[in-house]
């Protein structure tokens, strides 16, 4: 077994320079300071550490349609029934209900039928019934306890939802014969319970099994215990930490950093029925293309000759370009000297069976000569401080303007910029870097003061970071649907939040070449089906180090199982084609 590869803090820095070239190491070395000073004025007072509330004894209560509202003693909670199988929990302190705005949800409130709700009051208790489920609501201190219609337990709060300052916390009951699965990408065993875990995005470059956060948080979880199952969707896209078990054994706690505490529970009662729920909510993805089912070959980065796959009679359906098909790292442009004929190449690809996918990042370098930087000036999409001055962070190319992908107007905009791309016969794309990633120090993003536009309701950057990689696939495929709508899309995105499944696939970026992290593959391509995201798979050889022949040959016949099935590896490793 050959030993994790790890790396001097001075072969790093090294590697980078010759990776990045000198001005960029720069960039990413002051960017902290840029970062700080941008921030600085907008700082708003730290917060202010506050008692956990809760909302107290329910004083009264009213259905409307399918919705029961309590107002308790310093809050008022909602439970509203969407189907008889899945039912909304909100915790207003405001005693406000305005309509829930999330980007995970498939559909509007209004496109789900009808749903026949019933309310039972008893001396302790409120128990609202629908035809799948029943959730009862101690009048004593509005805890809340789901079970089946004959009165078998499926989930129940360990203590009563609550908030303190801007942080809202759920705790339940974790029984002693309870199985958790789900929060999205994850290196970590298949059942999470014992774990602690933080649903935060990151660019977490060579991870391996038990590295946390990777790329793309689910805040979605499935509860299996007494040969029932149901689920949990904590529909929240702050930082957020899951304690299944891990500080206290008989519970499952969920903490985030700000936002409404609002969560959809799903009544089961198998697993399958859980993930048929959660997805009737989030949505499914399309048909791929049948070409991505196959074998894809990459290497950061191919100016490719794709011969050796025909000559030895080695299947491969697609080959994909990295970065440095760019010119620049400019997006929507190609290397006029590495990639001289993009069409031309594209052509003899195709002519020989192969699909061709190219790479998109976030980050548009900001210069004005480039024709995209300026469009994306002129229209205004670009993501701003409170104060109007554009934000700017170095990545590949040095500094970059960011899209504001909440902002339908951006979206639009860049689906069009990938008519480039579609003029040259491009027939996929991936979405890299989508954190977003910015260079630092270490692994940075943005500063939380950005603003974002969140669809007209307005967001800052603590809020939209989560989402920021789902609403950029969103942007790309909706452009594509859009400029070739004959065809099926393929985005293959890095990060992304829940409902990612309904623009893109996914692959688990930058893992690391040795055995464990092959063994990790198993548990996490199957804790991103059960959140939702079913097409993906690992970097087969692994991404950072170089694989041994034998590991590289496991591999591969581990891959043939995951959904997506790509080699690929870093810029500084070792050839790695089969
Ligand atoms: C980071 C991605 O995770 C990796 O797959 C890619 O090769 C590099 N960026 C360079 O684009």
């Amino acid at each position: 077994m050959s030993e994790p590869q790890r790396e001097s803090s001075i072969a790093r820095l090294v590697r980078s320079i010759g990776t990045l070239g000198f001005g960029v190491v720069v960039q990413a070395a002051i960017y902290p300071l840029r970062k700080w000073w941008g921030c600085r004025r907008f700082a708003t007072k730290p917060p202010v550490a506050a008692p956990w509330t809760a909302p107290g004894a329910v004083r009264e209560w009213r259905l409307e349609g399918s919705a029961l509202t309590l107002s308790c003693e310093r809050a008022d909670v909602q439970l509203a029934a969407l189907s008889p199988d899945i039912v909304r929990v909100r915790l207003r302190p405001d005693c406000q209900f305005p309509p829930p705005f999330s980007y995970a949800l498939a559909c509007e409130e209004a496109d789900w039928p009808p749903c026949a709700v019933s309310v039972d009051e008893t001396p302790a208790a409120l128990v609202m019934r629908t035809p799948a489920l029943h959730v009862e609501v101690s009048k004593a201190d509005a805890a809340i306890r789901f079970l089946t219609p004959d009165g078998r337990a499926l989930d129940a709060d360990a203590a009563p939802m609550a908030w303190a300052g801007e942080r809202v916390a759920l705790a339940r009951v974790l029984p002693a014969d309870a199985h958790v699965y789900g929060f999205g990408e994850k290196a970590l065993p298949l059942d999470k319970r014992g774990l602690r875990m933080e649903l935060y995005n990151f660019d977490c470059n060579g991870y391996g099994p038990g590295d946390d956060p990777l790329y793309m948080s689910i805040p979605v979880y499935m509860l299996l215990h007494g040969g029932l199952a149901c689920g949990v969707f904590f529909d929240n896209s702050y930082r957020a930490v899951a304690d299944v078990g891990a500080s206290d054994p008989d519970t499952l706690r969920l903490e985030a950093d700000g936002g409404e505490l609002r969560y959809y529970f799903f009544a089961g009662p198998a697993p399958a029925d859980v993930l048929r729920q959660y997805t009737d909510l989030t949505g499914r993805m399309e048909l791929p293309p049948l070409w991505t089912l196959g074998y894809h070959q990459n290497r950061w980065s191919y100016y490719p000759d794709a011969r050796e796959f025909r000559q030895r009679r080695i299947p491969c359906d697609a080959i994909h370009l990295d970065i440095h098909y760019m010119d620049g790292y400019r997006c929507f442009t190609w290397h006029p000297e590495r990639f001289p004929d993009p069409p031309g190449l594209v052509r003899h690809l195709h002519e020989r069976g192969f699909k061709v996918v190219g790479m998109v990042d976030p980050g548009i370098k900001a210069d004005r000569k480039y024709a995209v930087c300026r469009s994306g000036l002129e229209r205004g999409v670009f993501c701003k401080y409170p104060d109007g001055r554009l934000f700017k962070g170095p990545v590949w190319p040095g500094l970059c303007y960011f899209p504001d992908f909440s902002n339908p107007d951006a979206r639009a905009w860049w689906g069009d910029q990938y008519k480039a791309l579609l003029d040259v016969g491009l027939d996929g794309f991936w979405n890299d870097m989508n954190e977003p990633a910015i260079f630092g120090a270490g692994p940075e993003t943005m500063p939380d003061c950005v603003r974002f536009a969140w669809e007209g309701h307005g967001a800052d950057f603590r809020q939209a970071h989560n989402v920021y990689g789902m609403l950029m696939v969103r942007g790309s495929c909706e452009g594509l649907r859009r400029l070739r709508p004959e065809r099926r899309t393929l985005v293959i995105s890095r990060s992304g939040w829940a409902g990612l499944q309904r623009y893109g696939s996914h692959w688990t970026g930058d893992n690391r070449s040795d055995w464990p992290t092959l063994a990790n593959v198993i548990p996490m391509v199957l804790t991103l089906g059960l959140s939702g995201v079913g097409f993906t798979g690992p970097d087969t050889g692994g991404f950072s180090g170089s694989p041994s022949p034998e590991l590289l040959v496991r591999w591969n016949q581990l891959s043939v199982f995951t959904p997506f099935f790509r080699n690929h590896t870093a810029v500084w490793t070792k050839d790695q084609e089969p």
